[in-house]
């Protein structure tokens, strides 16, 4: 038997555009995916899901060269297909579990590594950065293909998590999203500027801990996801409401078709106040980052 756990993560600056080589930031979130594996006769997964999780699972364990068969038990504290990582935080947690049933221990860049392997499976291009977020911990900032880094955090982030089901999924909002590269290759290219501009900005507000600036950035780059068309009627809801609530900023974290939107509040005091804005129609919790 082999157990393994990871947090989970919300992105907060520059989801999709990382994938075409922008910086994003991100954090772990505490909600943690937990996974227990046991020999069995047939690979197999005690949650009602696709082939799709049982075939990234199959790579994953192949790849650390557990070639038997697992019936894999999963315990999650957050929906699947939210934005917030479900598929990076399974894959670390399957990873460390395959390593815990050989006997070895995963340093927090390999449980990454090999979760990277689940999530081509889930997600066809994904960045990475979901896995680092995940295995790595903390608050960091991640360019494809370089090592993440450590972000300063000058004052808590006090957010709100609210949760519409997903109309998509991450792997064709993605592909989506390089449709519109293809399609519109100066408008994606001035985008990618933008977003590049606005992550910097974004890693110095966070390290003086300038929550005004943090807010608005939010919303500047929820205007660029619109943009992308990864944004929704019922995710527009969310930050409407959260903004008539007084939240800072607000925007979509992860891929956005549905999921996860994030609402800044100006200090942990005022996060029931967006939360009641919201109101009950949303799945709605907190989160603090730093
Ligand atoms: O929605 P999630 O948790 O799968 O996050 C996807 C994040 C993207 O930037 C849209 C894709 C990626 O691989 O970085």
């Amino acid at each position: 038997m082999g157990e393994g756990k990871s947090l989970s993560k919300a992105i907060l600056f520059g989801e999709h555009f990382v994938v075409h080589g922008t910086h994003a930031i991100g954090a772990a979130l505490s909600k943690e995916i937990r996974v227990r594996i046991s020999k069995s006769d047939k690979l197999s997964i005690n949650i009602q899901t696709g082939q799709i999780v049982l075939d990234a699972s199959r790579k994953i364990l192949d790849s650390m060269d557990l070639r038997g068969n697992y019936s894999i038990e999963v315990d999650a504290e957050i929906p699947s297909s939210a934005g917030l990582g479900w598929s990076a935080a399974y894959s670390v947690a399957l990873a460390r579990a395959a390593a815990n049933e050989k006997g070895i221990t995963l340093t927090p860049e390999q449980a990454s590594q090999y979760a990277y392997v689940g999530e081509k499976v889930f997600h066809g291009n994904p960045s990475g950065f979901d896995n680092a977020l995940c295995a790595l911990g903390g608050a960091l900032m991640f360019k494809r293909g370089e090592k993440p880094i450590s972000v300063k955090i000058g004052a808590p982030l006090h957010l709100v998590v609210a949760y519409v089901p997903r109309t998509s999924v991450t792997r064709d909002l993605v592909a989506g999203v390089s449709r519109i590269k293809e399609e519109k290759p100066e408008f994606f290219s001035l985008l990618m500027k933008k977003e590049e501009a606005l992550v910097m900005n974004a890693k110095d507000a966070l390290a003086k801990g300038d929550i005004p600036l943090l807010g608005k950035l939010m919303d500047e780059n929820q205007e660029y996801l619109r943009q992308v068309g990864v944004s929704n009627p019922a995710l527009e809801e969310i930050i409407s409401l959260a903004k008539k609530g007084g939240a800072m900023g607000a925007k979509l974290t992860g891929a956005g078709g549905g999921g996860c939107a994030i609402a800044l509040a100006r200090s942990k005091n005022d996060t029931k106040t967006i939360m009641h804005a919201i109101g009950t129609k949303y799945l709605v919790f907190e989160a603090q980052i730093g």
